[in-house]
């Protein structure tokens, strides 16, 4: 029996993956460095589907129908090219390598290039949804060329998650496209996490209410625009309560957020980009301040914080959560923008409806919200930004008072809320009819000569500002 798709990677992702695509009427060859772990999926889960067990790289390659699809689930990063080194001279032309780990978007450039040359395929692909979306339906972000979605699609889509009977996979994009859509998704994952613990953090030491009884208000939020997998499961941790001690589980787990990378790499491409991405960026900042525990424990002691009291509003709880919708939009709004500068950058045709249809279901960020901002983009006239799409510059503005209560109240009563606070700060620059960047023209100007234009004539100018400060035209050269 010959296989249509091999998996090699059995960690819980692959092998996850590969259930599901057997559940989905595929044979699925399996193969794994150690033969252990292969055994052990067929043995707990060989009656889900028609699996072929390989014990080498060739077996599994021999194993497959052309031209042959081969799915490596591996660690991203060396492990990955390792796996490419052994397999490529074992394939022909017009296979495909699919690679569905959270890989490096330069990576995959440079792989699809680099296996372009010998006429295979080489897709990343982004998955999105954890351990239990692979099994069960994740959202699915293939990149690599059009002709290889032809041959791959069909098969990602069926396992893909459905929203209204809708498969969330689609092809991005060429080459890397794939791997920086979901790199970009993970970026809003963190910021959307960010944005949930400062709610969490202004509702229990300003308003004092404890974990359980918040639990009941995400809950609550999560029946409005809030809607979201993030909202409902922080429910689930906030309600859950530490068997060992009888205390909220939230208040006995170390406050420092771990990290494997692909926020950073988010705010890396989005400072190489030039897009202004800040919402995810103090996100990851967040993170990384949070396991400074050493600078922590000192600071607790020797820096003061000078807090002062606050009224707080009659609805409280309303105006935290609209400053969590208003700051959870921006993020939104930032990672697109960043989008749409890499489709520049990178020769993509990123089609910004498309991609958020594919994050409606399966993937950690997948909201209510996404089905609108698909709509946004799918209007004949696209917005230049998510904020400036009607529905959502009206939604946003009626947000805005309550955001700066609560960013009044967090910085008064000493709460970081760098999300909050940097997102209105976002929202604010954005519309400002003057910004202070025509001072920061000016000093670099005097400095360093770097020019500048003016507001009332065409050209570029600088001004003799050692001598009689007379404006010359330039040359712009910087
Ligand atoms: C997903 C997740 C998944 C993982 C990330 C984030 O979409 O299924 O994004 O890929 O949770 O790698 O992990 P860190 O928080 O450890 O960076």
């Amino acid at each position: 029996m010959s296989a249509q798709i091999g998996v090699t990677g059995l960690a819980v992702m692959g092998a996850n993956l590969a259930r599901n695509l057997a559940r989905n009427g595929y044979t699925v060859a399996l193969h794994n460095r150690s033969v252990e772990k292969t055994d052990a999926l067929l043995d707990k889960h060989g009656d889900e589907g028609d699996f072929v067990r390989t014990e080498t790289l060739q077996e599994l390659v021999d194993s497959l129908e052309k031209p042959r699809r081969v799915l490596i689930m591996v660690k991203a990063g060396a492990p990955v090219d390792s796996v490419i080194d052994q397999l490529e001279p074992l394939l022909e032309p017009g296979d495909i390598v699919i690679d569905a780990g959270n890989s490096h978007y330069e990576d995959t450039r440079r792989r699809e290039a680099a296996l372009a040359k010998k006429d295979l395929h080489f897709v990343g692909v982004g998955v999105s949804g954890g351990e239990e979306g692979a099994l069960l339906g994740p959202s699915i972000m293939p990149g690599g060329s059009r002709e290889s979605y032809d041959s791959l699609g069909p098969m990602l889509e069926k396992i893909s998650a459905k929203y209204n009977g809708e498969p969330c996979c689609r092809w991005v994009g060429t080459d890397g496209a794939g791997h920086f859509v979901k790199m970009v998704h993970n970026g809003i994952e963190y910021a959307d996490m960010q944005v949930i613990g400062e709610a969490y953090d202004v509702l229990r030491t300003a308003a004092g209410i404890e974990p359980a009884e918040q639990a009941k208000i995400f809950t609550d939020w999560n029946t409005g625009t809030l809607s979201s997998f993030l909202i409902e499961i922080t429910a689930e941790v906030l309600a859950h309560t530490d068997a060992r001690t009888g205390k909220p589980f939230v208040d006995v787990v170390v406050d420092s957020a771990g990290q494997k990378g692909t926020g950073r790499w988010t705010v890396v491409s989005a400072l190489e980009l030039g897009s202004p991405t800040s919402g995810i960026a103090e996100s990851v900042f967040a993170r990384g301040l949070s396991s400074q525990r050493g600078q922590r424990e000192l600071a607790q002691e020797i820096l003061q914080g000078h807090e002062g009291s606050v009224d707080l509003p009659e609805d409280f709880v309303e105006d935290v959560r609209l400053a969590l919708y208003a700051s959870k939009l921006v993020s939104y709004a930032q990672g697109i923008d960043m989008l749409t500068a890499a489709a520049g950058e990178y020769g993509w045709e990123l089609k910004l409806d498309e991609i958020a249809s594919l994050w409606r279901a399966g993937c950690i960020i997948r909201a209510e919200l996404l089905d609108d901002i698909m709509k946004a983009y799918a209007a004949e006239e696209k917005p230049a930004n998510l904020l400036l799409a009607p529905a959502f510059a009206e939604s946003i503005a009626g947000a805005v008072p309550a955001w700066r209560r609560v960013v009044a109240a967090a910085v008064q009563l000493g709460i970081p809320v760098p999300v909050f606070s940097s997102s209105l700060a976002y929202y604010d620059g954005l519309r400002r009819k003057r910004l202070p960047a025509a001072l920061t023209q000016g000093l670099r100007d005097l400095f360093g000569a770097h020019t500048y234009n003016r507001v009332d004539a065409d050209g570029t100018f600088h001004t003799l500002w050692g001598e009689d400060r007379s404006e010359v035209e330039a040359v712009d050269t910087h």
